[in-house]
């Protein structure tokens, strides 16, 4: 999907708190659907920089975490001064987006069955995805803490792992999901360098196929600052045009290497 040209301005409709997270809703009349994992470049219509004392900022980069007739949502955690500003919008203030960018998720190859795994804030592009694939999708979580577990009430009944142990299983994501590989699944990911880099190397290893939705420092989101460049087997690649999602067995070790991470 081919993002119109030039910004849209949306209206925040809504801001609801799901633990450490944020999610801020608004219509997007005449923007295209997004595909899941598919991103959005945003920043607050006013004071976003520029002004006395404030640092000036570039869009910064989210997945759609939702999207349902003309409703977008977006889910942020509040990791520095673009987040925090975008964290404060109440309904009525504006918000200003570019997209959906990037190329989004593939349905699963040969019949095979989507396991969803996700890591923090990560877990926002894989909420669309589930919405697509079908509520019973099955989706594994991991958070470092209760506050940040809150986050998981946005899939449907997901299985999840938490840091210190405080909700579900105690321990990293990445436990689980060894005994869920097999011949029969697709694995789609999005989270921190290190567990994608253990999901990677689990879903080589095993031979699942695996589509891995990564993250990079975006200045633009469309290709024009070469910002965004992560190695792969094939070279350098743009990840802002040719993902945020790539193939598992694209990336060699790369992932470890590629400033991906939510
Ligand atoms: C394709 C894509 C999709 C993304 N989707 C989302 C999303 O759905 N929700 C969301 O909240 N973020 C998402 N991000 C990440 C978000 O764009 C960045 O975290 C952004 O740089 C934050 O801007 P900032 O001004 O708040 O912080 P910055 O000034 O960019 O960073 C401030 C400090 O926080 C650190 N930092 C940045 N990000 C993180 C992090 N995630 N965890 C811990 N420390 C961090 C930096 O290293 C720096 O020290 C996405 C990024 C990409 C590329
Ligand atoms: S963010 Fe500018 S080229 Fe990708």
């Amino acid at each position: 999907m081919t993002a119109p040209f030039g910004r849209r301005a949306v209206t925040i409709s809504a801001r609801e708190t799901h633990g450490a997270y944020v999610v801020i809703r608004g219509h997007d009349p005449h923007g295209p659907a997004p595909r899941p994992g598919q991103f959005y470049m945003l920043q607050a219509a006013e004071r976003w920089g520029g002004g006395d004392g404030e640092r000036p900022f570039l869009p910064r980069a989210f997945s759609a975490l939702r999207a349902h007739e003309n409703e977008l949502q977006f889910m942020i955690e509040d990791v520095g001064p673009g987040t925090n500003r975008l964290c404060e919008l109440e309904p009525g203030d504006e918000l200003l987006l570019v997209g959906p960018l990037g190329n989004g998720f593939t349905h699963p190859r040969d019949g095979r069955e989507p396991l969803l795994v996700g890591g923090g804030v990560g877990i926002a592009p894989l909420a669309i995805w589930q919405d697509e694939l079908g509520a019973g999708t099955k989706a594994l979580l991991g958070f470092r803490d209760r506050p940040h577990a809150a986050g998981a009430g946005l899939l449907h009944d997901p299985v999840v792992a938490t840091d210190d142990g405080s909700v579900g299983h105690h321990g990293l994501v990445t436990d689980l999901l060894d005994e869920e590989l097999g011949d029969h699944i697709e694995v789609y990911a999005c989270g921190p360098p290190a567990m994608l880099e253990a999901v990677r190397a689990s879903c080589v290893e095993r031979a699942v196929p695996a589509q891995l939705a990564l993250e990079s420092g975006m200045a633009c989101g469309f290709g024009a600052c070469f910002g965004c460049v992560v190695p792969t087997v094939d070279g350098y690649v743009r990840l802002c045009l040719d993902g945020p999602v790539l193939e598992a067995s694209r990336l060699g070790t790369a992932v470890a290497y590629a400033g991906a991470g939510q």
